[in-house]
């Protein structure tokens, strides 16, 4: 029987077992959302499970957020973002990548998060049935491109180095592929592809005729060791005709702005314009005005930092188990001992027993025989929880 709904109101109940899309019914809430809900009961939790940098946004773009909003610059702004970040983003590609600015076959858009270019540049490419191949382990939103776009996911399984090479990615090619996905400084993993290696990519894309859509959300996050030339290697140093994904969320520790872009081929670009300007109309106002002087914020006191704690966490697992050792980005991918005969969820459940929080494999791949350990996270924290996970696993 269905309940009134208000005073005098008219009664009845909607069957949204119907009404929901098959496509929302197929979708899982993220494994990472569930950890999340753990820790939020949890008292005092060592929490190695945040995806986002642990430094306060720099003064320069708080102010400069804080004096858009007081300037009244609150309305829309054009679809593909405002000129001035446009300029001041293709001024940072030209010395990043070598790409001189817009032209006839090139574009740039900023987009509401990397995760907002990201489904758009599936939007823009994808038909039922077209697949697109990500790396396995991925990033959450990769696998669920398919359900939103009625695309097929292909994963391209990575293990146990969790380098997506050219010779991977070319045995999950099939006549309906239309684009990969690449990710590097990686999440889960930290994994940063050399320079030849992305090369050899773009050389195999070119001759597939193949989209390589190249998450960069972690490129300033790239350690020493990891650099050539002093810079984090990127695909579009070797081609114009790759779709570059970027964020400001990661790098300056602004997540909750939301704020990414989409740079490369015009013609894929400008159908992320039109999807743009239907969805999400523009990225948000203030958060376009705040970024502004964001390439002149210098992070390597930042980078130094974090490249010590990703040092303690290869130290901590050193001769107990395998993790590659992270080139970038604030994640290992951290295998679970063999000899404890337990999958990545039961291991996870076991350190949240004392009170650790990572988060399993299977989150993040089809596997489930790791865990993703975040290292932005205070360096006595990061102590602690990394003494509590080597317990665990040379008890
Ligand atoms: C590899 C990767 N790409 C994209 C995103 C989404 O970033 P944003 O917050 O800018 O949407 C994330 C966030 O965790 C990520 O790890």
């Amino acid at each position: 029987m269905s309940d009134p709904t208000t005073e005098g109101g008219l009664t009845g109940r909607l069957s949204f077992s119907r009404i929901v899309s098959q496509r929302a019914h197929s979708m899982d809430a993220s494994g990472i959302r569930r950890v999340f809900d753990l820790a939020a009961k949890m008292k005092d939790p060592i929490n190695l499970s945040i995806g986002q940098p642990d430094f306060p946004v720099p003064q320069v773009m708080k102010d400069a957020a804080k004096a858009a909003i007081d300037a009244d610059r609150n309305g829309y702004t054009v679809t593909q973002g405002i000129p001035e970040l446009l300029d001041a983003t293709w001024n940072h590609l030209r010395t990043d990548v070598g790409w001189d600015g817009p032209g006839e076959h090139r574009a740039m858009a900023i987009t509401s998060g990397t995760s907002g270019g990201l489904l758009l540049a599936a939007m823009a490419v994808l038909d039922p049935g077209d697949e697109i191949i990500i790396p396995d382990p991925y990033f959450v939103m990769y696998a669920q491109l398919g359900k939103m776009t009625g695309g097929k996911v292909v994963r391209c399984d990575t293990y146990p180095d969790f380098r997506m090479t050219a010779e991977r990615i070319e045995r999950c090619i099939t006549p309906r592929t239309k684009a990969v996905i690449v990710c590097t400084p990686s999440n889960p993993c930290g994994t940063v592809l050399t320079g030849a290696e992305l090369r050899e990519i773009v050389d195999l894309c070119l001759r597939k005729d193949i989209l390589l859509i190249s998450d960069e959300i972690y490129d300033e996050f790239c350690f020493s060791d990891a650099r050539e030339d002093g810079r984090c290697p990127s695909p579009a140093r070797y081609t114009d005709q790759c779709l570059l994904v970027r964020g400001f969320g990661k790098t300056y520790g602004c997540t909750g702005w939301r704020l990414g872009y989409v740079a490369g081929p015009r013609e894929v670009v400008g159908e992320i314009f039109k999807f743009q300007q239907y969805s999400y109309v523009c990225a948000p106002s203030m958060a376009q005005w705040g970024v502004l002087p964001a390439f002149g914020v210098d992070l390597s006191p930042v980078i130094r930092d974090y490249e010590n704690r990703r040092q303690m966490v290869v130290d901590a697992f050193a001769g107990i188990t395998s993790v590659p050792r992270p080139g970038g980005a604030f994640y290992a991918f951290v295998e679970v001992p063999k000899r404890l005969d337990m999958t990545g969820q039961q291991f996870i459940e076991k350190a949240l027993e004392h009170r650790v929080l990572v988060i399993p494999g299977n989150v993040f791949s089809a596997r489930d025989t790791h865990f993703r350990i975040s290292f932005a996270t205070r360096p006595d924290r990061l102590a602690e929880g990394l003494a509590v996970l080597r317990g665990l696993m040379t008890a």
